[in-house]
């Protein structure tokens, strides 16, 4: 059955992205001396060496501000401009209000519709199809599309399976409506999206929701700290993220080797090694920042993008190749001309 996916839109574009990452790091040794672990083990099976960890009093929305901020710099855009702000996250600052609420309050985006969406690792993707529809639908020109997260708050510091994985940061965009006929750099050609429910209890935070509310009496057994079946959830990421790009690039009318760049969520340095063994692209077409940051979730491909950006290595006409795969399940893919 052919994977449900959108055709290419004609008009709208990345036109500035940034990044912030909390100064504390992490890193290998000293996880080492909270749990029975070590360096080799994390390097070895993850490719990660260090990760960031927001301070205490430093919410999801500190950092979707911050990065937001430099999004709007690197476009030129005054935060009155901006007419919708999407975060992707699932470590909001509350249930509710929406930490895109938080966003627009600290950046003075008096002129914004602000909400949430929750996709984990793919919310990003998910979060730049939304807006991109607002855009494209005549309703907004402007928005800001962030990924953010304290994944520090929601981590099992005595779980050596989980804890080693992730860290905090955030990333953002500003997208905007080109003229048509315009030329545009930063266009999405391309984006494919799904999701497999059947598959929820492999990657989740059981506990501090509706469905098992934190009480004194479980409080103990730490339900609200991320759970997962690494293997299981490493294999299907893999499956879905190969299968994501491909159809991506397809309804972009391009090819594997098209590619300058791929962008993938930065979960594990084996499943994007995997990845780009399929698609036949070799190392150096493939960006990698997960030895520094660990998976920030719904924030690699954005502080990806922006790192990338920052270093000069995304050229004009260029073709990026964004893949990501998160709990859910949820997965995405987008190609973007630059
Ligand atoms: N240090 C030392 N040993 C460890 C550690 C650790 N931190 N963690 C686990 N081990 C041990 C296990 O206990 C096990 O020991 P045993 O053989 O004696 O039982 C052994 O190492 C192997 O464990 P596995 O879980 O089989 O290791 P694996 O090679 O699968 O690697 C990992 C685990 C890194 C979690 C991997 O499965 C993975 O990356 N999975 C995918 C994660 C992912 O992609 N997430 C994406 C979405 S995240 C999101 O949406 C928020």
């Amino acid at each position: 059955m052919p994977a449900p996916s959108s055709q290419p839109f004609c008009a709208s574009s990345i036109i500035g992205t940034g990044s912030f990452m909390p100064e504390k790091v992490l890193t290998n040794d000293d996880l080492s001396k909270i749990v029975d672990t070590n360096d080799e083990w994390i390097t070895t099976r993850t490719g990660i060496k260090e990760r960031r960890i927001a301070a205490a009093d430093q919410a999801t929305s500190d950092l979707a501000a911050e990065a937001a901020r430099r999004a709007m710099a690197d476009a030129g855009v005054k935060a009155e401009e901006i007419q919708l702000i999407i975060v992707a996250t699932v470590t909001p600052d509350m249930f509710f209000p929406s930490t895109a609420c938080f966003v627009q309050k600290k950046i003075g985006a008096t002129n914004a519709v602000c909400f949430d969406i929750s996709a984990a690792c793919s919310g990003f993707l998910y979060a730049l199809q939304v807006a991109r529809h607002f855009i494209n639908t005549g309703n907004r020109t402007t928005a800001l599309v962030i990924g953010a997260e304290k994944l520090s708050s929601l981590v099992n510091w005595k779980d050596r399976n989980t804890c080693v994985l992730f860290g905090d940061g955030a990333g953002a965009v500003v997208i905007r409506r080109a003229e048509e006929g315009a030329e545009a750099p930063g266009r999405v050609l391309s984006t494919v999206m799904g999701s497999d429910g059947n598959l929820a209890d492999l990657l989740k935070v059981p506990g501090g929701a509706s469905a098992c509310p934190i009480t004194p009496e479980n409080v103990e057994s730490r339900p609200n700290t991320i759970h997962m079946e690494g293997r299981e959830t490493f294999k299907h990421a893999v499956t879905r993220m190969l299968e994501a790009s491909q159809q991506a690039l397809e309804i972009a009318g391009l090819k594997a080797e098209d590619v300058s760049l791929v962008i993938p969520h930065q979960a594990n340095a084996r499943i994007i090694g995997a990845i780009a063994e399929r698609l036949g692209l070799p190392e150096d077409r493939v960006f990698m920042n997960l030895d520094k940051y660990g998976n920030t979730s719904a924030a690699t491909i954005p502080v990806a993008l922006d790192e990338a950006n920052k270093a000069g290595r995304l050229k004009k006409g260029d073709v990026i190749l964004l893949v990501a795969f998160g709990g859910g399940f949820t997965w995405a893919s987008s190609v973007v001309r630059w």
